[in-house]
């Protein structure tokens, strides 16, 4: 069966049962871009179909969560859907939630592993899990579809929205901006593959989405700092540096600044600038630095995924940075914030999201600075660690071990996973957030198991998992080295395992 298919029955599932409801649908969305974008689909939906809902967002689905959610909710006339989570925990949910087995009055869209697989080669254990929860539990593995590079939590959502009634095609957009928040557009020159790529070619017929290829630094910061502080695109002597870029861009014969004295961003420069700007990249990156001029032309000329419809000079016009700007409000506990902003505000929560995005990216980047300057970073032999301690809060432990990993190459091991660990203040808890770069998953690390087993060989009952290069889970305050000793030795065999 395909996926279409799939989220036809789940939507049929969905329609008988809205006839019965007497509250609102309450959504349960995800803290993250992704799970933001997806929670702003199904409310625009929802809306359209004039049914009442609230949606609540939360840092994670875990146990006690669920058991909150039972101890509300009045399940017999209401329902629930849980989107970009809920996979990893359909046990739990079908457990606490549901008073007939197959009837169960919730939803769940969503594209992490299901609860109990830890490898999407275990295609007997995914089809029981799916004839077993179909059709009120949709996810892309029941259909050979993969979960992590191929469509996202608000991917789910727009294909739902879209069974729900076909005006939603305009929500295209929204679940791109989600896959792009999950770091799915990882083909050549940042595209998209798999279901991701159907969804945007919904967004391009519709022209709610244009790729357009350009230079790969952000269109509306000063172009001397989205240089320099470029996360794809290093050039040793000019990053970090904005002075020095600029110096270096002025010498490209390309005047940087406009009439009032500001500096110019790409959005402002013609195809003939652009083109200066690139030589001198190309000239200094192979000459000074010797990197192969393709390697340099890969990375530099890039698609950009545009929202032609939103205003050029603001953070909206491009996915990426929509996407930055969701994240922020979610790690920010302002995801309601986001979510108005993504189903369409451009007055008063857009103005808000700008102020949250500021504050947050300042606190991560005085995050980052930290763990350099006091060399938080801990070795074991397969695992890299550190402590947030009472500097990184929970809400950005996990996107700092992203930047660490993914965009901080020059300075981490790129051969051990990295463990963030954040005090948890509500609790005795760390939050642990996993990341491995996409070299070691490819080399047979995965983190999402790992995970598992490690709480496993603690002992410990929590829910963990994710997705082989991204995963979490939390860990009490007297187990975190034990279980740390676990992970390190897991990873060892995952590794040894592959060769
Ligand atoms: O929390 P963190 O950002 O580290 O999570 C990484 C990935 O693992 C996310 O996709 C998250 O949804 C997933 N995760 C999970 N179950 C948990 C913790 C995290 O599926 N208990
Ligand atoms: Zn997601």
């Amino acid at each position: 069966m395909r996926l279409i298919e799939g989220m036809e029955k789940t939507k049929q599932y969905f329609s008988s049962k809205i006839s019965q409801l007497e509250s609102p649908i309450h959504i349960f969305t995800h803290i993250d871009s992704d799970g933001l974008s997806a929670g702003a689909i199904l409310g625009k939906a929802l809306f359209r179909e004039k049914i009442p809902f609230q949606i609540t967002i939360l840092k994670q689905l875990e146990r006690e969560e669920i058991e909150k959610i039972a101890s509300w909710s009045d399940y017999t006339h209401n329902l629930l859907i849980f989107s970009d989570f809920g996979s990893g925990q359909f046990l739990e949910l079908h457990e606490k939630l549901s008073n007939n087995i197959k009837d169960p009055n919730f939803i769940i869209l969503d594209h992490h592993l299901p609860q109990g697989i830890s490898d999407i080669e275990q295609v007997d254990l995914i089809s029981k899990i799916r004839e077993n929860t179909s059709p009120w539990h949709i996810n892309p593995y029941f259909f050979g579809v993969n979960g992590s590079s191929e469509i996202s939590g608000a991917g789910m959502c727009y294909l739902f929205a879209k069974c729900l009634n076909s005006q939603n095609i305009d929500l295209s957009s929204i679940a791109i901006v989600g896959a792009t928040g999950d770091v799915q557009n990882q083909e050549k020159d940042k595209s998209f593959t798999g279901a991701n790529l159907e969804i945007l070619n919904d967004a391009i017929s519709g022209r709610y989405i244009e790729i357009v290829h350009d230079l790969s630094f952000s269109s509306i910061k000063p172009l001397n700092e989205a240089i320099a502080y470029s996360t794809d695109f290093k050039l040793p002597g000019l990053t970090n540096d904005p002075n020095r870029t600029l110096k270096f861009l002025q010498t490209s014969g390309v005047l940087m600044e406009n009439s009032d004295g500001t500096i110019k961003t790409l959005h402002d420069l013609n195809q003939d600038q652009k083109q200066k700007i690139s030589t001198s990249i190309l000239e200094y990156s192979t000459i000074k630095l010797g990197i192969e001029p393709s390697e340099v032309i890969d990375r530099l000329i890039v698609n950009k995924y545009v929202l032609p419809k939103e205003s050029k000079y603001l953070e909206l016009h491009d996915v990426r940075e929509f996407s930055y700007l969701l994240n922020s409000t979610g790690r920010s506990d302002n995801g309601s914030i986001g979510i108005a902003v993504a189903m369409g505000d451009r007055k008063e929560a857009y103005d808000q999201a700008i102020e949250i995005l500021k504050n947050y990216k300042s606190l991560i980047s005085r995050s980052i600075s930290w763990i350099y300057e006091n060399n938080k970073i801990q070795s074991k032999d397969n695992i890299q660690y550190y402590f947030g301690e009472d500097k990184i809060p929970e809400s950005v432990i996990g996107v700092i071990a992203s930047i660490l990993v993914f965009d901080n190459l020059d300075r981490i091991d790129t051969n051990k996973p990295i463990f963030g660990i954040a005090t948890r203040e509500t609790e005795q808890v760390y939050k642990i957030s996993g990341r491995a770069h996409e070299s070691l998953v490819e080399r047979g690390v995965n983190l999402s198991e790992a995970i598992r087993k490690a709480l496993e060989l603690t002992g410990l009952n929590a829910l963990g998992g994710g997705h082989p290069p991204a995963a979490g889970t939390k860990v009490p305050f007297d187990k975190i080295y034990e279980f740390l000793t676990h992970i390190d030795s897991v990873i060892r065999e995952q590794i040894k395992e592959n060769k």
